[in-house]
This record gives structure tokens, C-alpha cells and sequence, in this order.
């Protein structure tokens, strides 16, 4: 037989084509809960996703059980610098809880279905709120460094592309198959983050508004920053809007937080350029202040939604 014209496809290459994973089966969600489960005694109700530079959070916690993330069954790696790819379990502020010490992006290479794999998983093993933080780009421009927005709602860009993490068969012991994103970020959780902030002193850093998730992992332009900021967007980043997604489609309750570590370029007198090293350091600066913020949230966050 002759070998296939170059470029054509034979039939063994279209069955493998047909064979790329789109997805993890619920089993494989359900091996890693169960693996966390039998390897700690901890039993967290709220899961904290920690950003760029804001890991040391993590470090804080008592009483600590640590996975790296190359131990945990069917876990991605982590690949960023400034994220270091530990699970961790223990108690903040006397509560139980559990922490990604580095997350999973989009410009790393990973489907959204593998970015957004940790949040099912704490879904199985009984968490019912996630307290995400990230580094964003501030577009608003009464904006400082070193800011922190409670995000009220997102703008999801590469969602307009079609990349969303619940693209494929939908698993309906997770979620319905078209789950509401207009009550994303609870209102309470919302009003308690905002309230605490004022309460440790910090009224004058606290912001309320819109964030919008890029793929990254450029840094935009600054036809790209205005175009953003004319469409609404306070602040822009590289992250957390496909885990806020998984985490309403499973039932979640989620608070947002954006750490704004520069001020997005809008002005082309401008001098400035954003740098992932400027990012870190932001982060550092401000690791205190979201520290005690978080801290202080747990403790006022009950099981079964309430909040006091
Ligand atoms: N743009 C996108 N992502 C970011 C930025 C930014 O300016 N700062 C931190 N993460």
C-alpha cells in the first residue's frame, strides 16, 4: 500500500483525533477527593485560591497538612514563578480551610477543564464557599497600587471566543448545562469583605467593581486598556473568572478579590511598561493587608450561607 499523501489523513489519525481528552470524568474528580480525604482529617468548608505574589497567605495557616500538587492524583502542575503549586490544609483564624497555593492559567498551556479541576474537587469534599484573590491591572483610573477590589462582576473575553471551562458534555451531578452568571459573586460576601476592609482601617483602599479575565499572558495594549476600560472594566487580569464559572455551575458560593498591583498603561506619553516582577512585588508590599483581610472574613463567614 502506498504510504498517505503528505497533509492527508488516514483513518487510524482520525480515530485519534476523536480521541483528545475533553474533559475529566466525574470518577476522576471523585478518586482525588477521596485521596484528600483519606490523607488529612481536615474537613474545610472554605476553599482560598491564592494570586500572584499573595501565597504567603498560605503560610499562615495552623495545624498545616501540605500536598505538593505533583503528589495528588489527576492534579496539574503549577508553572508560574511567584506560584508554588501546594495544596494546603489547616486552620486560619481558629477556621478550618483549605488553599491553592498557586493556580492553573490559561496562557500556561492547560484547557480550562484542567484550570478549573481543583474547584469540583473541594466541591466533593464538602467546601461550600471560595475566596479567590488575584493580581490585577488597574483600568479604573482613580485606582492605586496596592488597592483591593472586591470584584461585583467580570467580563469574561475569552469566553467570547468560545473558551469556557464548561464547553463539552455536561455533568449534571456537578450542575445544570446553562447555570446563570448574574448572581455570580454573593451579594453578602460582597458587603461583609467590604465592611471588614473599613474595619481594619483601610477604607481608603477598598474598591467595589468589574473585572475582566484575558488569556494573556501579554500584557495589553494600551488600545486594549482603553477599549476595556471604555466597556466597563475596572481592573484586568489573567485569571480566576473560568474557577468562578465551575464554581457557580457546582454551587459555590464565591467572593473575588483583585489585588491591584500597577495601573494599566492608557496614555501614550506614558514612560511606564507592566512587568510580572512589579506584579510580585505589588504583592509582597500588600501580602499583609490581604493576610488580616482574609483572616478576618473566615472567621466571620458561617456554614450554611450566613455571614455575620
Ligand atoms: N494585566 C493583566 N494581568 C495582570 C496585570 C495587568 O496589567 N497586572 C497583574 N495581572
Amino acid at each position: 500500500m502506498s504510504p498517505p499523501a503528505p497533509g492527508s489523513m488516514n483513518h487510524d489519525s482520525i480515530i485519534e483525533d476523536s480521541e483528545v481528552r475533553i474533559g475529566y470524568t466525574y470518577e476522576e474528580y471523585q478518586q482525588t477527593a477521596d485521596w484528600l480525604l483519606t490523607n488529612t482529617e481536615h474537613r474545610p468548608t472554605v476553599a482560598i485560591v491564592c494570586g500572584s505574589g499573595l501565597g504567603a497567605l498560605a503560610e499562615t495557616l495552623k495545624d498545616q497538612v501540605v500536598f505538593p500538587y505533583s503528589e495528588i492524583p489527576n492534579f496539574p502542575h503549577s508553572t508560574v514563578p511567584g506560584h508554588a503549586g501546594r495544596l494546603i490544609f489547616g486552620n486560619l483564624n481558629g477556621k478550618p480551610c483549605v488553599c491553592m497555593q498557586g493556580r492553573f492559567h490559561f496562557y500556561e498551556g492547560y484547557p480550562l477543564w484542567k484550570v478549573t479541576f481543583p474547584i469540583r474537587v473541594f466541591r466533593l469534599i464538602g467546601v461550600e464557599t471560595v475566596i479567590l484573590t488575584n493580581a490585577a491591572g488597574g483600568l479604573n483610573q482613580d485606582y492605586k497600587v496596592g488597592d483591593v477590589m472586591v470584584i461585583m462582576d467580570h467580563i469574561n473575553m475569552p469566553g467570547f471566543a468560545g473558551h469556557n471551562p464548561l464547553s463539552g458534555p455536561n455533568e449534571e451531578r456537578f450542575g445544570t448545562r446553562f447555570p446563570p452568571m448574574s448572581d455570580a459573586y454573593d451579594k453578602d460576601l460582597r458587603k461583609l469583605a467590604l465592611a471588614v476592609g473599613r474595619e481594619l482601617g483601610f477604607s481608603d483602599k477598598m474598591r467595589e467593581g468589574i473585572y475582566c479575565s484575558l488569556g494573556g499572558p501579554n500584557f495589553e495594549t494600551i488600545a486594549e486598556c482603553r477599549m476595556l476600560n471604555s466597556l466597563g472594566a475596572d481592573a484586568v487580569g489573567m485569571s480566576t473568572v473560568p474557577e468562578v464559572i465551575v464554581a457557580r455551575h457546582c454551587g459555590l458560593r464565591v467572593l473575588a478579590m483583585s489585588l491591584i498591583t500597577n495601573k494599566a498603561v492608557m496614555d501614550y506619553d506614558s514612560e511606564a511598561t507592566a512587568s510580572h516582577e512589579e506584579v510580585l512585588q505589588a504583592g509582597k508590599d500588600s501580602a499583609k493587608f490581604m493576610e488580616k483581610l482574609v483572616a478576618v472574613l473566615l472567621k466571620r463567614i458561617e456554614p450554611n450561607n450566613n455571614v455575620f
